[in-house]
């Protein structure tokens, strides 16, 4: 019997590349008026699906409906037309535009007033002069969500739209997608690795695993516990207990940074005479929504940027050693690792090659043999889901591109390590197993700043942590003296408009 709610379906979609099956015979309803969910582990095919139901890829079995007729979308330009919007992973928007032009490009009759509203409703209010370029991602895709929902599209399609949100903001865009589901019959299908975005405003989940589909429920009646199996099989990996965090170190400090104010790209002042120092072994925490000048801060402690005033010190224990601080003794996982920290067109192993050099080569000779080694045992450890390591990331999965960055700065031989939100993208199973790493790094001696989005990251990685609003860093206490009410408060500006500080 042909459901007239149904408004797009894959029914029975494959897709192959070269010998793995992506997607295997896989069904998906998006119904008028409702969210469905994608969910499965990183390079489980949620990606590859959405880009089927688009028209961007090609399946190489089943096919797709829209409004009941098979739809032979050309591109996902064709697909637009149709009404069907997509908001990727990695982003669509024009780098070279402004923010304006990249939104007159939906809106072209909106004035700029309009537009600004229709921003500041998830989140922080964005310069519409700012080049989309030099935004961090979580401001990049709330303006993508903002151009989704602001559309007369019927069916959206979201990749993974709450990965860079802070949890508010979140809640936020599921309310906002559910009543415009409901207004205008809109269906919705989201793809996630994210347990919580299933429970509280979707009806129905599709779980994929390895491209299968594995289970297929309204979500009325399924629960936590019976998603999680589903998705990574057992689930004892994802209950192990934390791993218990250090006592704040009496040991000697590595890295202090002491009034360090930073310029912004279009604000003139990013990060605001913050100080802080990094004990040996110790993780600091950094917590703040995006935008509020933790990406700065964590370029000038990096070198990439060049501070205003004050400065980032290594300690006696760099010095000593008779080393600078420098790049070759500080790691750095980035916020954005397609655009700055990988090569997006060479291969895995290459990507490795790049920053090791140092640890893989005899005198002017790359090792390749080493290379090679460090590769296989990165993959491995990491579960990085490739062929082989000499496959293009750009045939990865988005989580496991992520992967490869963080798989190999977190192997890298160095007094200091620049995490900037280092799970972001990956599914729970191998976000515990990047803190895992990040936590032995730092039992080893590894002194790490660490700078998050996400409370629950900070909290369970960080020895002490501050929260950062608009520059300013908050105190930094030890973890046992934080609230999450108080890390909020101070995250959201609420300190301020209770008129604690700042002229
Ligand atoms: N263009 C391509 N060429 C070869 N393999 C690909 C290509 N695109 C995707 N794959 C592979 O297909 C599988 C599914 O990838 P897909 O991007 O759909 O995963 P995903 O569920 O979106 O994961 P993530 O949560 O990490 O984004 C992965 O093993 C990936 O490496
Ligand atoms: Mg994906």
């Amino acid at each position: 019997m042909q459901d007239s709610n149904i408004v797009l379906e894959g029914r029975g979609l494959s897709k192959r590349f070269g010998d793995l099956t992506a997607v295997d015979g896989v069904s998906v309803a998006v119904r008028r008026g409702q969210i469905a969910v994608l969910l499965g582990e990183n390079g489980a095919g949620k990606s590859t699906y959405i880009k089927m139901l688009n028209g961007t890829l090609k399946p190489n079995g089943g096919a797709v409906y829209f409004e009941g007729q098979e739809a032979k979308f050309g591109s996902a330009r064709h697909a637009v037309k149709r009404k069907i919007h997509t908001i990727y992973q990695n982003f669509a928007l024009i780098d070279l535009f402004t923010v304006e032009e990249n939104m007159r490009l939906t809106f072209p009759d909106k004035s700029a007033e309009e537009l600004e509203k229709m921003i500041e409703q998830y989140g922080k209010a964005v310069d519409l002069d700012e080049r989309v370029a030099l935004l961090p991602a979580g401001i990049k895709q709330r303006l993508e969500i903002t151009r989704a929902l602001g559309s007369d599209a019927k069916v959206l399609l979201l990749d993974e739209p709450t990965s860079v949100l802070a949890y508010e903001e979140r809640d936020r865009l599921f309310k906002d997608l559910a009543r415009l589901g409901q207004e205008r019959g809109l269906g919705i299908l989201i793809a996630t690795h994210k347990l919580q975005d299933v429970m509280d405003y979707c009806q129905e989940v599709v779980v994929l695993k390895g491209g299968r589909l594995v289970l297929e429920k309204p979500v009325r009646d399924t629960n936590l516990k019976e998603l999680t199996v589903a998705m990574f099989g057992a689930s004892e990996e994802l209950e192990k207990a934390p791993v218990e965090a250090g006592p704040p170190s009496e040991s000697e400090v590595v890295l202090e940074v002491r009034n360090l104010s930073v310029r912004g790209d279009n604000v003139p002042m990013a990060v605001k005479d913050v100080s802080f120092s990094i004990h040996k072994g110790e993780i600091l925490g950094v917590i703040a929504i995006a935008g509020n000048g933790q990406l700065e801060l964590a370029d000038a402690v990096y070198g990439l940027r060049k501070p205003l005033k004050g400065e980032v010190a290594p300690g006696l224990a760099i010095l000593k050693a008779g080393r600078k601080l420098r790049m070759g003794r500080v790691a750095f996982a980035s916020d954005d690792p397609v655009q700055m920290g990988l090569a997006i067109d060479l291969s895995v192993r290459d990507n490795f090659g790049v920053s090791l050099l140092d640890q893989m080569s005899k005198g002017s000779l790359v090792d390749w043999k080493a290379l090679e080694e460090f590769s296989k045992r990165a993959i491995d450890k990491f579960e990085i889901k490739c062929y082989t390591q000499e496959e293009s990331l750009r045939e990865l999965s988005g989580g496991n591109i992520q992967k490869v960055l963080v798989a190999r700065e977190l192997s890298r031989d160095v007094d200091v390590l620049i995490a900037v939100h280092p799970a972001r993208g990956l599914d729970l199973h191998t976000t515990y197993l990047v803190y895992k790493n990040i936590l032995e790094m730092a039992r080893r001696g590894v002194s790490v700043l660490l700078i998050s989005e996400d409370v629950d990251e900070a909290l369970y990685l960080s020895d002490r942590l501050g929260a950062m609003y608009e520059g300013e860093l908050s105190e930094v206490k030890a973890k046992p003296l934080w609230t999450r009410e108080a890390l909020g408060s101070f995250m959201t500006g609420a300190h301020v408009m209770r008129g604690e500080a700042k002229a």
